[in-house]
């Protein structure tokens, strides 16, 4: 009896992390990637190494999260929303690594791919595509 209450428990708070990601969740997650993305940016221009790390870790977490979403509500499917949070995950990593190295412009460079993504879905929004 009780194992049974424990594993509905277990499941119910599964399926809730699965599929229970809100329009507030979704704003969050925009927004440290927003501001995961200015990190990322200010820490090329200083040449602050760390600073570029920890924008690129931010914005690898958040993206993780945004690959469900559901159709009906919006306007675009969730297979879109994964490959484009897998792009920006590979931008991200190969932006990570030119810092690293000393590569400034290639790391600009891989900002600017990550970007284009963050843009190509918000064109697919269609209230932001006027
Ligand atoms: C898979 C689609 C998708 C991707 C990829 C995506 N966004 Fe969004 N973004 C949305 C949606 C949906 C909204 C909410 C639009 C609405 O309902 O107003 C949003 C809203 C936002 C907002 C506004 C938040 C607010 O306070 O209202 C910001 C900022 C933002 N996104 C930043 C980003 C950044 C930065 C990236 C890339 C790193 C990104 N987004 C990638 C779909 C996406």
């Amino acid at each position: 009896m009780k194992r049974s209450l424990l594993t509905f428990m277990t499941l119910a708070a599964l399926s809730t992390s699965l599929y229970a990601y809100s329009q507030a969740d979704r704003i969050k997650d925009m927004r440290t990637m927003a501001q995961a993305l200015s990190d990322v940016q200010k820490g090329i221009l200083y040449n602050n190494k760390k600073l570029v790390h920890e924008g690129v870790s931010h914005l690898k977490t958040a993206s993780g999260n945004i690959q469900i979403a559901p159709k009906n509500a919006m306007d675009y499917s969730s297979v879109f929303a994964k490959d484009q949070a897998a792009n920006i995950v590979k931008y991200a990593d190969r932006l990570d690594k030119s810092m690293k190295e000393g590569q400034k412009h290639a790391a600009l460079t891989e900002y600017t791919s990550v970007l284009n993504q963050c843009v190509s879905c918000h064109n697919k929004i269609r209230k932001w595509n006027r």
